[in-house]
Formats: C-alpha cells, sequence, structure tokens
C-alpha cells in the first residue's frame, strides 16, 4: 500500500466556532493508481490534500506513506520526505514569478542539493515529454494559464515521487486545455506514478480508476 489515510481529522476556528473542515476521513491508495476527489467548494478537499502532503498538522489520525507516519517526523523530515516521494501541485497559480520555467521545474531538486548538470538534462526532457520545450527559459508572466500548469506538472516530476498530488489541476482552463493537461497526467500514471486529484470537473473523473466524493468533511466513496 502507498498511502493510508485514517480517521483523519482537521477543525478549524472561526469566530467563536470550531468545526471540522475534514472529518474522520479515511482511505488507502495503491501503487500506480489513479483516485479523484470531487466536492463543492468548502467542502475540505484542499484541507485534506495539505495534510497528506505533510503541510498541514491533523487535528487528529494518522497518515502513512510507503510505510512511514507523517506525523511521526519533525518539521524538517516531514520537508524532505516531501521533496522525495510527493509531487504536489498546489491550487492556482504556483510559479515563482522570478525563476524561468526551466529553474522553477529545477527548484525542488537544488532544494535537495542533488546533481546539478543531471538535473538539467531530466528537467529539459520533461519539457520535451510535455511537448514545452519552447518554454525552457520563459518567466511565468508570459506565459498562458495552461502552460504555467504544466510547468508546475513537471516541477511535481522532478524529484520522481512515487505520487502526485493535484489541486484542481484544471481550474481556469477551457475544454483543450484541460484535456492536454489529462493526457500528460495520465501519461505520467501510466509510467507507474501514483494520483491523487482534486476537481469540480467531471471531464476531470472521467481519467480516474476511482472517484470520492467530499460533503461537509466527509468522504463518500
Ligand atoms: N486556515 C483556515 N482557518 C479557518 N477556516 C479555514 C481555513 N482554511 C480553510 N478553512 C475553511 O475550511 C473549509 C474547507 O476549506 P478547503 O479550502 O479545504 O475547501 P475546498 O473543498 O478545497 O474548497 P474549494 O473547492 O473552494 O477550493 C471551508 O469552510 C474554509 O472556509
Ligand atoms: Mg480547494
Amino acid at each position: 500500500m502507498l498511502l493510508d489515510v485514517k480517521n483523519l481529522r482537521k477543525d478549524y476556528t472561526r469566530g467563536q466556532q470550531t468545526f471540522p473542515a475534514v472529518n474522520n476521513v479515511s482511505f488507502s491508495m495503491e501503487k500506480n493508481e489513479f483516485i479523484c476527489i470531487m466536492g463543492k467548494s468548502g467542502s475540505g478537499k484542499t484541507t485534506l490534500l495539505n495534510m497528506i502532503a505533510g503541510l498541514l498538522t491533523p487535528t487528529q489520525g494518522k497518515i502513512t506513506i510507503n510505510g512511514t507516519d507523517l506525523f511521526e517526523l519533525d518539521d524538517r523530515q516531514v520537508s524532505a520526505f516531501r521533496n522525495q516521494h510527493i509531487g504536489y501541485i498546489p491550487q492556482g497559480s504556483s510559479l515563482l514569478p522570478n525563476l524561468s520555467a526551466i529553474d522553477n521545474i529545477r527548484l525542488p531538486f537544488y532544494l535537495t542539493k542533488r546533481e546539478n548538470q543531471t538535473c538539467l538534462s531530466y528537467a529539459q526532457s520533461l519539457l520535451e515529454k510535455a511537448k514545452i520545450s519552447y518554454l525552457q527559459d520563459a518567466y511565468p508572466a508570459n506565459m498562458s494559464g495552461g502552460e504555467m500548469r504544466r510547468i508546475a506538472i513537471l516541477r511535481a516530476l522532478i524529484c520522481k515521487p512515487q505520487i502526485i498530488i493535484a489541486d484542481e489541476p484544471t481550474s481556469d482552463l477551457d475544454d483543450e486545455s484541460s484535456e492536454e493537461i489529462m493526457q500528460l497526467l495520465t501519461e505520467i500514471n501510466q509510467q507507474g506514478t501514483a494520483l491523487l486529484i482534486v476537481t469540480h470537473d467531471n471531464d476531470v473523473a472521467r481519467y480516474s480508476q476511482k472517484v470520492m466524493k467530499m460533503t461537509a468533511g466527509k468522504l463518500l466513496s
């Protein structure tokens, strides 16, 4: 088993009220699986993904990735673990504006201080595979929304993670760009990387093997 989420809960407080944004969620995922989570705005999808990516500490529950309990690790260990095992594509635009496409893609690799030249040629091969080599030296301000999204996907791939977690990877994109993004993600999945995607989009869900629905913090399969 690649990912195991058990009785996960996250409480937020707004004003006087504390409420569970994620409420007792359990599910698991095998290597190579492609799972979609759908649900209305505010149902807790991003909160759930952020916990699985080790970016947010749960109020309760447990997340195990490849047998490692994420929240038994300290902050530095979680970051290192995330960099090595998880490719995260956050909601919205997430590229650094002052870095070119190739440098945005290589950034997670620099953070792990691995050998630079290997990383450059791998980043270039990813750009080629995604058929966007022409963007290598472009800056985010000069890219379309779909192009930025594709660069963010390649950035998530640079450390060869076992799982890609994507939060609304096709939001704000036209049908054709969405399809291109989903073809790229599907190809990545077929080459052996598990995919966990949150989406509003029924067209995205049809690419996946399993769809789960999130409603008011609860996950129904
Ligand atoms: N830091 C926070 N403090 C308090 N409440 C929060 C915080 N972050 C999110 N929330 C609330 O938690 C609930 C779930 O938010 P979340 O961002 O997980 O929803 P979502 O399903 O991803 O929505 P969307 O589809 O709009 O992205 C919402 O009611 C939101 O207002
Ligand atoms: Mg969200």
